[in-house]
């Protein structure tokens, strides 16, 4: 999402999330924001989770079938970088990170305000991305305030910006291409 932090469609924008999942190579994970509730059942919570097509997290939550969500903290914004301008397809991005596995193999980092693990139940096609519907399996409790875009955007730093807006550009012209919109 790259509306401008203060635009009406910016108080859409969930805090920032590290989704992880495992295939072969090993675990990754990357930064979302679009992970939401998507339950009024207390014994059957749900997340909607919308990855785009073009991540690599992305295909190995379609061929694994699980996630690890963790709810980014304040005073994480060092893991944006690795996380979300950077893809597990060219190396791996965790290594260096404090994570521990799942017993599926899902990553949750340390120090985050909360965790969810879960397995997809469905998988909604928008075209330039999938929303994941995931039935949780797991909670953990954190600590800290939840990380959100607008906030970290003030003490990333020009260079992350920078990268990001170039990054953001080249995502942006591949979802508008493969995007569902209006016929
Ligand atoms: C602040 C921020 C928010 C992001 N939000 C999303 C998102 O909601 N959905 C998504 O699929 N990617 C999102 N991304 C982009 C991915 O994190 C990024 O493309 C990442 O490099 C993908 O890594 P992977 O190829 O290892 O999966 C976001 C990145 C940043 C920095």
């Amino acid at each position: 999402m790259t509306q401008p932090a203060g635009s009406v469609l910016s108080l859409f924008w969930s805090p920032l999330c590290a989704v992880g999942s495992h295939g072969r190579a090993g675990p990754n994970a990357q930064v979302c924001l679009s992970v939401f509730g998507a339950s009024i059942v207390p014994e059957r919570p749900r997340l909607l989770v919308v990855l785009w097509k073009g991540n690599y997290t992305h295909a190995l939550v379609t061929e694994a079938g699980t996630v690890a969500v963790t709810v980014l903290a304040e005073g994480q914004e060092g893991l944006l970088e690795p996380l979300g301008l950077r893809s597990g397809r060219d190396g791996p991005k965790l290594d260096d990170l404090e994570t521990w596995l799942t017993p599926e193999g899902d990553p949750v980092f340390a120090g985050g305000a909360g965790w969810v693990t879960g397995r997809v139940i469905d998988a909604f096609d928008l075209g330039d991305a999938t929303a994941f519907l995931v039935a949780v399996a797991a909670t953990g409790e954190g600590s800290g305030a939840p990380l959100r875009w607008g906030a970290a955007q003030r003490v990333v730093g020009e260079g992350f910006l920078a990268r990001w807006a170039e990054k953001s550009a080249r995502d942006r012209a591949a979802a508008a291409r493969a995007m569902r919109w209006l016929e």
